[in-house]
Protein backbone atom coordinates (compact mmCIF):
# COMPACT_ATOMS: atom_id res chain seq x y z
CA UNK A 1 0.00 0.00 0.00
CA UNK A 2 1.54 3.32 -1.23
CA UNK A 3 0.28 6.83 0.08
CA UNK A 4 1.52 9.68 -0.02
CA UNK A 5 1.13 13.74 -2.07
CA UNK A 6 0.50 13.80 -5.91
CA UNK A 7 4.02 13.45 -7.22
CA UNK A 8 5.51 11.64 -4.72
CA UNK A 9 5.97 8.62 -7.18
CA UNK A 10 3.23 6.36 -5.48
CA UNK A 11 2.31 4.84 -9.04
CA UNK A 12 5.71 4.35 -10.74
CA UNK A 13 6.81 2.82 -7.36
CA UNK A 14 3.91 0.57 -6.60
CA UNK A 15 4.09 -0.77 -10.33
CA UNK A 16 7.56 -1.27 -10.00
CA UNK A 17 7.89 -2.80 -6.68
CA UNK A 18 4.81 -5.09 -7.53
CA UNK A 19 6.24 -6.14 -10.71
CA UNK A 20 9.59 -7.42 -8.28
CA UNK A 21 7.21 -9.37 -5.96
CA UNK A 22 4.89 -11.09 -8.69
CA UNK A 23 2.09 -9.15 -7.03
CA UNK A 24 -0.88 -7.61 -8.78
CA UNK A 25 -0.73 -4.04 -9.55
CA UNK A 26 -3.75 -1.15 -8.82
CA UNK A 27 -3.69 2.47 -9.05
CA UNK A 28 -6.97 3.48 -7.58
CA UNK A 29 -7.03 6.63 -9.37
CA UNK A 30 -6.61 4.77 -12.86
CA UNK A 31 -8.91 2.11 -11.68
CA UNK A 32 -11.93 4.88 -11.28
CA UNK A 33 -10.89 6.26 -14.48
CA UNK A 34 -11.00 2.78 -16.13
CA UNK A 35 -14.64 1.85 -14.18
CA UNK A 36 -16.07 5.09 -14.90
CA UNK A 37 -14.99 5.86 -18.48
CA UNK A 38 -13.86 9.53 -17.87
CA UNK A 39 -11.15 11.31 -16.36
CA UNK A 40 -10.07 12.18 -12.63
CA UNK A 41 -10.66 15.95 -13.59
CA UNK A 42 -14.39 14.86 -15.39
CA UNK A 43 -15.00 13.66 -12.04
CA UNK A 44 -13.96 16.59 -10.13
CA UNK A 45 -16.14 18.85 -12.63
CA UNK A 46 -19.34 16.98 -12.57
CA UNK A 47 -19.60 15.77 -9.08
CA UNK A 48 -16.96 17.80 -7.49
CA UNK A 49 -14.48 16.97 -4.39
CA UNK A 50 -17.06 15.47 -2.53
CA UNK A 51 -18.45 13.06 -5.07
CA UNK A 52 -14.94 12.27 -5.94
CA UNK A 53 -14.17 11.00 -2.01
CA UNK A 54 -17.45 9.24 -1.73
CA UNK A 55 -15.99 7.27 -5.26
CA UNK A 56 -12.30 6.99 -3.48
CA UNK A 57 -13.48 5.81 -0.12
CA UNK A 58 -15.99 2.83 -1.88
CA UNK A 59 -13.16 1.82 -4.21
CA UNK A 60 -10.58 1.71 -1.04
CA UNK A 61 -13.06 -0.26 0.84
CA UNK A 62 -13.40 -2.57 -1.86
CA UNK A 63 -9.92 -3.12 -3.19
CA UNK A 64 -8.28 -3.26 0.74
CA UNK A 65 -10.61 -6.92 0.51
CA UNK A 66 -7.68 -7.74 -1.68
CA UNK A 67 -4.76 -9.42 0.17
CA UNK A 68 -2.72 -9.88 -3.53
CA UNK A 69 -2.23 -6.58 -4.19
CA UNK A 70 -0.17 -3.10 -4.14
CA UNK A 71 -2.19 -0.49 -4.19
CA UNK A 72 -1.36 3.04 -5.29
CA UNK A 73 -3.55 5.79 -3.38
CA UNK A 74 -5.08 9.38 -4.17
CA UNK A 75 -2.84 11.53 -2.37
CA UNK A 76 -6.57 12.61 -0.54
CA UNK A 77 -6.97 9.20 0.61
CA UNK A 78 -6.20 10.25 4.09
CA UNK A 79 -8.35 12.88 5.03
CA UNK A 80 -11.62 11.15 5.55
CA UNK A 81 -11.33 9.19 9.18
CA UNK A 82 -12.73 6.14 8.00
CA UNK A 83 -10.56 5.77 5.44
CA UNK A 84 -7.46 6.25 7.90
CA UNK A 85 -9.03 3.17 10.02
CA UNK A 86 -9.20 1.18 7.06
CA UNK A 87 -5.31 1.97 6.19
CA UNK A 88 -4.55 1.38 9.58
CA UNK A 89 -5.96 -2.19 9.89
CA UNK A 90 -4.15 -3.22 6.49
CA UNK A 91 -0.66 -4.87 5.63
CA UNK A 92 2.12 -2.37 5.17
CA UNK A 93 1.39 0.75 4.40
CA UNK A 94 4.28 3.16 2.89
CA UNK A 95 4.06 6.39 2.98
CA UNK A 96 6.29 7.55 0.23
CA UNK A 97 7.85 11.30 1.70
CA UNK A 98 8.85 13.99 -0.78
CA UNK A 99 9.25 17.37 0.39
CA UNK A 100 6.88 20.37 -0.89
CA UNK A 101 9.39 22.20 -2.75
CA UNK A 102 10.40 19.04 -4.91
CA UNK A 103 6.72 18.22 -5.31
CA UNK A 104 6.29 21.59 -6.87
CA UNK A 105 8.92 21.24 -9.00
CA UNK A 106 7.23 17.81 -10.45
CA UNK A 107 4.06 19.50 -10.36
CA UNK A 108 4.09 22.89 -11.92
CA UNK A 109 3.30 21.69 -15.49
CA UNK A 110 0.85 19.35 -14.32
CA UNK A 111 -2.51 20.10 -15.71
CA UNK A 112 -4.30 16.86 -14.49
CA UNK A 113 -4.39 17.65 -10.53
CA UNK A 114 -8.40 19.40 -10.43
CA UNK A 115 -6.66 20.62 -6.90
CA UNK A 116 -3.71 22.27 -8.18
CA UNK A 117 -5.77 24.46 -11.34
CA UNK A 118 -5.99 27.35 -9.06
CA UNK A 119 -4.27 30.75 -9.02
CA UNK A 120 -1.73 29.68 -6.68
CA UNK A 121 -1.07 26.07 -7.43
CA UNK A 122 2.35 26.16 -5.41
CA UNK A 123 1.21 27.93 -2.00
CA UNK A 124 -1.72 25.01 -2.54
CA UNK A 125 0.50 22.37 -2.55
CA UNK A 126 2.29 23.57 0.61
CA UNK A 127 -0.58 23.87 2.11
CA UNK A 128 -1.88 20.18 1.35
CA UNK A 129 1.42 18.64 2.73
CA UNK A 130 1.08 21.38 5.82
CA UNK A 131 -2.44 19.39 6.33
CA UNK A 132 -1.57 15.95 5.11
CA UNK A 133 1.84 15.29 6.32
CA UNK A 134 0.79 14.40 9.63
CA UNK A 135 -2.27 12.13 8.83
CA UNK A 136 -0.13 10.09 6.51
CA UNK A 137 2.63 9.33 9.21
CA UNK A 138 -0.43 8.86 11.20
CA UNK A 139 -1.47 5.65 9.17
CA UNK A 140 2.60 4.61 7.61
CA UNK A 141 3.74 1.63 8.82
CA UNK A 142 7.55 3.05 7.23
CA UNK A 143 7.98 6.26 5.83
CA UNK A 144 10.76 6.30 3.01
CA UNK A 145 12.00 10.02 2.54
CA UNK A 146 12.23 10.50 -0.88
CA UNK A 147 13.43 14.18 -1.88
CA UNK A 148 15.09 14.16 -5.25
CA UNK A 149 15.61 10.30 -5.58
CA UNK A 150 15.26 8.71 -8.91
CA UNK A 151 12.70 5.71 -9.08
CA UNK A 152 15.02 3.03 -9.03
CA UNK A 153 17.26 4.45 -5.34
CA UNK A 154 13.62 5.22 -3.99
CA UNK A 155 12.76 2.05 -4.81
CA UNK A 156 15.59 0.06 -2.94
CA UNK A 157 15.05 2.36 0.07
CA UNK A 158 11.38 1.01 -0.09
CA UNK A 159 12.92 -2.68 -0.46
CA UNK A 160 15.75 -2.33 2.72
CA UNK A 161 12.30 -0.63 4.83
CA UNK A 162 9.57 -2.97 4.75
C1 LIG B 1 -5.61 14.10 -5.19
C2 LIG B 1 -4.61 13.36 -5.76
C3 LIG B 1 -4.76 12.67 -7.06
C4 LIG B 1 -6.23 12.40 -7.37
C5 LIG B 1 -7.03 13.64 -7.21
C6 LIG B 1 -6.96 14.24 -5.81
C7 LIG B 1 -5.36 14.76 -3.89
O1 LIG B 1 -4.05 11.44 -7.00
O2 LIG B 1 -6.73 11.39 -6.52
O3 LIG B 1 -6.57 14.56 -8.17
O4 LIG B 1 -6.32 15.13 -3.20
O5 LIG B 1 -4.17 14.88 -3.52
P1 LIG B 1 -2.42 11.32 -7.05
O6 LIG B 1 -1.93 11.43 -5.66
O7 LIG B 1 -2.22 9.97 -7.63
O8 LIG B 1 -1.96 12.42 -7.93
Amino acid sequence: MFIGMMGAGKTTLGRSYAARHGLAFIDSDQELEARTGVSIPTIFAVEGEEGFREREARMLAELLGREDLVLATGGGVVLRPENRAQLRRRGIVVYLHVPPEVLWERLRHDRHRPLLQVPQPRQRIFELYAQRDPLYREVADVVVDGGRLKPAAMLARVEEAV
